[in-house]
């Protein structure tokens, strides 16, 4: 029993980590993408909103297992500092690979036995790679000052509403390869 009390104490305080970074990535997406949007690059911009729709997504799926576990979701949002499109861009891979480097490998080697509490930083992780290798990917255009990319068109991306994974390809799969949700039932984001 102890030990379930302490297990459930631990996974309280990482989901509500993870619950304030995914908060805080929703919040920093939105402004750089209005930046992007006003740079000219629209398809980065397209990114930040697809990516912030996942962590916005992620945030909800911590939140329901900070309340099973008893916990209250809640969590501050920063002021976000809004540079260049180019840095927010890196900013943002810096924050990605964070998590799928240390911070989720982290909570998910301290969550025990507690499956939900797994379950979602799985999720979010295999989610955080999807947009790491995006966010890579336009870098080389931005840096490159590539106008005629994809990184300066508006353009759709497809968001699992479930887990969040986001892949730039219409049908990729027939069925999310992290949760496993239909491919109709994904979220087009522009
Ligand atoms: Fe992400
Ligand atoms: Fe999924």
């Amino acid at each position: 029993m102890l030990e379930v009390a302490s297990e459930n104490a631990i996974n309280i305080e990482n989901l509500l980590a993870a619950y304030e970074g995914e908060s805080n990535a929703h919040a920093k997406y939105t402004a750089f993408a209005v930046k992007a949007d006003a740079d000219g690059w629209h398809g980065a911009a397209s990114l930040f909103r697809a990516a912030g729709r996942a962590e916005q997504i992620h945030a909800t799926n911590h939140a329901r297992v900070i309340k099973q576990l008893g916990g209250e979701a809640k969590c501050e949002i920063h002021p976000v500092e809004v540079k260049s499109t180019l840095e927010n861009l890196r900013a943002a891979l810096a924050g990605e690979q964070y998590e799928v480097n240390t911070m989720y490998p982290d909570f998910i080697k301290a969550a025990g036995k507690n499956a939900a509490a797994l379950r979602t930083f799985t999720w979010a992780m295999e989610a955080e790679k999807t947009h790491a290798r995006l966010y890579a990917e336009v870098i080389a255009l931005v840096g490159a000052g590539m106008k005629d990319s994809w990184a300066a068109t508006a353009r759709d991306f497809y968001v699992c509403a479930v887990c969040g994974y986001t892949s730039e390809t219409e049908e990729e799969h027939e069925r999310c390869p992290v949760c496993n949700l239909s491919w109709d039932k994904f979220e087009v984001i522009r």
